[in-house]
C-alpha cells in the first residue's frame, strides 16, 4: 500500500488508532498533519517519524474549539497546497446508563462538540480545498457499537450516528465532484480509550496496528464503509426489524454485563 506524497490530515494523532495510523502511513510515503491537544505528545510521534525518513507537520488544536480549529486550518491550507484526504479520528466515549445521565445534559453536549462538531468544522475547512483540487477524501472513525443495539452509550453513539449521517450526504451531495467519505466502524481496540474502563480489560479486543490498518485500507479503497462483518449483520438486521432487533438481543447484553461484573467483583449496573 502505498501513499507516496498524499497529504493526510489526521486528528487524534497523540495516541491510540491515530497514532499507531500516523505512524504507519508516514512509513508508506504520506505527508502528515497531525492535530490533538498535547504538543508533547505530538512532537514525540513527529520526532518518530521523522528519524524514520517520514514526513509531518503538528497543529496543537482542540477541537471542542472552534476558533483553535480555524487557526490549524488556515495553517495547514497555507503550508501544504495539496490536501488528499482527512481522518476524523479524535473523540471521546463515555460509558453511562441513560438513567444516571439524566441530570447530565452537558455529556451529550461536549461529546457532540468533539466528535461531531470538531469533525464537522474540520471537514467544512476543507471542503472548498478539496472541490478546488477535484478530489478529497473524507475518513470518520466510529463504532461497532453504532451498528448493533448495544445500551449505556446514549451520547457516544448518537454523536457517532450524526457522523454517518453528514458522511452519507457528502457522498450523496459532493461524490460526483471527487468528494468521497467513508466511516470505519472499529470493535473494540486496546488503546488509552478502552483502557480508561476498568471492566474492558476483561475484553477480548483487536489490536491497535490492526485497527490502524483498517484507517489505511479506508484511505486506500475510499469505500463507504469498512468494518466487518458482523457490524454488517447487525445493520441489516437493524434495518429491516429493528424492534425484534434491539428486544431479543438485550438479554445477550444484559448476560454480558453480568459476566462482565462477576469477574470485576463490584456492582455495575
Ligand atoms: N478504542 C476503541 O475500543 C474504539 C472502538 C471503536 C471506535 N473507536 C474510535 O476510534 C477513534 C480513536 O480512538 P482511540 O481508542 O485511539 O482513542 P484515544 O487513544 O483515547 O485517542 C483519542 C485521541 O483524540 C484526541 N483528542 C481527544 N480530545 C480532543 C480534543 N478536544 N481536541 C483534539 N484532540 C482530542 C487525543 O489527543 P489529546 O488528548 O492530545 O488531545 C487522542 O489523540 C475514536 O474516534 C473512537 O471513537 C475506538
Amino acid at each position: 500500500m502505498s501513499f507516496n506524497g498524499k497529504t493526510i490530515v489526521l486528528t487524534g494523532a497523540s495516541s491510540g488508532i491515530g497514532e499507531e495510523a500516523a505512524r504507519q502511513l508516514a512509513r508508506r510515503g504520506a505527508r502528515l498533519c497531525l492535530l490533538a491537544r498535547r504538543e508533547e505528545e505530538l512532537a514525540r510521534v513527529q520526532a518518530d517519524i521523522l528519524a524514520d525518513g517520514g514526513r509531518a507537520w503538528i497543529y496543537p488544536t482542540d477541537l471542542t474549539h472552534p476558533d483553535s480549529i480555524d487557526t490549524a486550518l488556515d495553517a495547514l491550507l497555507a503550508e501544504h497546497p495539496r490536501v488528499d484526504a482527512l481522518v476524523n479520528n479524535a473523540a471521546h466515549s463515555i460509558r453511562r446508563p441513560i438513567v444516571d445521565a439524566l441530570d447530565r445534559v452537558h455529556d451529550y453536549e461536549r461529546t457532540m462538540q468533539l466528535n461531531y462538531f470538531g469533525a464537522l468544522r474540520m471537514t467544512m475547512g476543507l471542503i472548498p480545498r478539496f472541490l478546488a483540487q477535484g478530489h478529497g477524501h473524507v475518513v470518520n472513525a466510529s463504532t461497532l457499537s453504532a451498528q448493533v443495539p448495544i445500551p449505556l452509550f446514549s451520547a457516544y453513539l448518537a454523536s457517532k450516528a450524526a457522523l454517518e449521517s453528514y458522511s452519507r450526504s457528502l457522498n450523496a451531495e459532493l461524490g460526483h465532484k471527487g468528494i468521497r467519505a467513508t466511516m470505519v466502524y472499529f470493535p473494540m481496540v486496546r488503546t488509552p480509550m478502552s483502557s480508561r474502563t476498568s471492566i474492558y480489560k476483561h475484553m477480548r479486543m483487536m489490536k491497535v496496528e490492526d485497527a490502524a490498518g483498517w484507517v489505511l485500507k479506508a484511505l486506500r479503497d475510499q469505500p463507504a464503509r469498512v468494518g466487518s462483518p458482523l457490524g454488517t449483520v447487525g445493520s441489516l438486521v437493524l434495518a429491516a426489524v429493528p424492534g425484534p432487533a434491539v428486544k431479543y438481543t438485550q438479554p445477550f447484553f444484559r448476560r454480558m454485563d453480568r459476566r462482565l461484573k462477576a469477574k470485576l467483583g463490584k456492582s455495575w449496573p
